[in-house]
Formats: C-alpha cells, structure tokens, sequence
C-alpha cells in the first residue's frame, strides 16, 4: 500500500522541541520537531487517554506528563514503565514549508 499523505502544517510553525497536536483525516497526531528532525506520533499515550504533546522532549522522546513514560519519537517504543506497548510512529515528508504526514500507514 502507498502511503497518502497530507499536509499537517507549516514547518515554520514548529518549534524546536515544541509538540504540536494536529489532527489529520481524524487521527491525533503530535508532531515535533527536534534534532534537525520532524517526526510524528500518535498524540495519545499507550498506556491511558493522555495527549503525549502536553508532555516534555528530551534526547528524541517524548514524555507523557501523567506518569512520566517517555516514547521513541523514532520507533513509538516506551523507555519504561507504566507504558509497555508502543505509540504509531508515522512517515514525515518535508515540502518546501509544508510538513506532511502519513497517517494511513505506520512506518
Ligand atoms: S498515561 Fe501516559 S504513562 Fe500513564
């Protein structure tokens, strides 16, 4: 399957280890930028309802305020408890200034 992507927001609207939640085609996502980089996530913690974009960046993680669980914004995976199973990690595409997102497939 191709992945469809669409356009999420504006690069310029990142900021440096700033999350910001979008939603695309019904999906929160957050998306961040950091380390030369801009990866998105699914913006709802694994382990409850918490929305991971509220949460800190720190070494390419994302934390989750409620319990302190941080994700691999690269793979989704935990770093430790309370959360065991990883977050969707999504495909990015930069574009001129657009940052674009697969949330069809999860890479
Ligand atoms: S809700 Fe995220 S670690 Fe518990």
């Amino acid at each position: 399957m191709t992945a469809t992507y669409v356009r999420a927001c504006a690069l310029t609207e990142l900021e440096e280890d700033a999350p910001k939640r979008v939603e695309l085609d019904g999906v929160p996502v957050a998306l961040v930028r950091t380390e030369g980089e801009v990866f998105a996530v699914s913006d709802i913690c694994s382990h409850a309802n918490v929305s991971l974009s509220e949460g800190e960046v720190e070494d390419c993680q994302i934390e989750c305020w409620l319990h302190g669980s941080s994700f691999d914004l690269r793979t989704g995976k935990p770093s430790g408890l309370p959360a065991t199973r990883p977050v969707p990690v999504y495909p990015v595409k930069i574009e001129g200034d657009d940052v674009l997102v697969s949330v069809t497939q999860e890479s």
